[in-house]
This record gives C-alpha cells, sequence and structure tokens, in this order.
C-alpha cells in the first residue's frame, strides 16, 4: 500500500505523514526532502536558479518514479495539480487530502516565511490572497482524492487515528 498526503502548504502533511507512520508502522517520505537532496538545493534556491518549470519536472519524476511499496509520501502543495500527477496518484495508492481552512493556513505560512517561494509576499493580507486564490485554482485536483480529511482544529495524532480508520473501510 502507497499512501498520498496532499493539500495546501501549510496543511500539516508532513507532521501527519511522520505521525501516521509510527502508527501503521510503515517508512514515509517527504518529497521537497527528497527534491532537495536530489538538485543538492534547497526548494527556494531551485526557484530562483532553475525555474518553477524545472522544480515541476523534477516533482514529477519524484512523484510518479521514487515511491516504494509500503510506505508514505507528504506530497508538496502543487504537486496534484501538474501533469498526471493526481491520476498517478489515484491509481498507484490510497490519496488523502488534508483539508485545512485558509485562515489556518495563513498564519501557519506566515510563521514559516521564506520556506516556499510561491507565498513569499511581504504582507501577510497578500499572503492570504494568495493561498484563497491557489486553494480555489487546485480544489479541482484535490477533490479528486478518495478521502478527505477535515484538519484544521485538530491533534496529528488525531488525524493519523482518522485515516487508518478510514483506510480500513
Ligand atoms: C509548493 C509547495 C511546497 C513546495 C514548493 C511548491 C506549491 O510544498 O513543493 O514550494 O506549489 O504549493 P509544501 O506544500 O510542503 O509547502
Amino acid at each position: 500500500m502507497r499512501i498520498y498526503l496532499i493539500g495546501m502548504p501549510g496543511s500539516g502533511k508532513s507532521t501527519l505523514a511522520e505521525e501516521l507512520s509510527t502508527l501503521l508502522s510503515l517508512p514515509f517520505y517527504d518529497m521537497d526532502t527528497e527534491i532537495e537532496e536530489r538538485e543538492k538545493k534547497s526548494i527556494p534556491e531551485i526557484f530562483t536558479e532553475k525555474g518553477e518549470d524545472y522544480f515541476r519536472k523534477v516533482e514529477k519524476e519524484v512523484v510518479q518514479t521514487f515511491l516504494p511499496d509500503n510506505s508514505i509520501l507528504a506530497t508538496g502543495g502543487g504537486a496534484p495539480c501538474f501533469f498526471d500527477n493526481m491520476d498517478f496518484m489515484l491509481e498507484n495508492g490510497e490519496t488523502v487530502f488534508v483539508d485545512v481552512h485558509e485562515d489556518v493556513l495563513v498564519e501557519r505560512v506566515w510563521q514559516q516565511q521564506g520556506t516556499r517561494p510561491l507565498l513569499a509576499q511581504n504582507e501577510k493580507e497578500e499572503v492570504y490572497n494568495a493561498i484563497k486564490e491557489k486553494r480555489e485554482s487546485r480544489l479541482p485536483y484535490y477533490s479528486k482524492a478518495e478521502f478527505t480529511i477535515e484538519a484544521g482544529t485538530k491533534t496529528p495524532s488525531e488525524l493519523a487515528l482518522e485515516i487508518k480508520e478510514v483506510l480500513k473501510k
């Protein structure tokens, strides 16, 4: 079984992947970390030096060729929305959309400024607008996921248990 966690930046996919990994005794991987290791550059450096199109090609390569069986992948927020990545994930594993309200996302993203080149606006209100716009345009992809969990107010361990339950069904 492969489990793909998808959702907006700041939705807590990486923390949740780690929690789920302990609960299900499966290894987990973080897609952005995998990309950084391959490219030997940080995500902001890849965007600045090579551009988004290049990043999306490496991202596709990681989504579609890297994940071993019986493991969990925390995907980057944009991954399901480029090429045929979403269809690939639907065909090759269990997809879980970690859905978080914009108000919660903006707080988290704002506190981690500098790590996300597409949300690097100077004012919090601009970050909010960018998140709102991205979330709306990405929902058609995210909502194809087999399972959706409402994640804004629950702890990672509560969410991991919820995912374990839905996967049993
Ligand atoms: C991106 C999200 C990031 C990272 C890159 C692009 C996006 O991952 O892949 O900065 O397009 O939303 P997180 O969702 O882990 O922040």
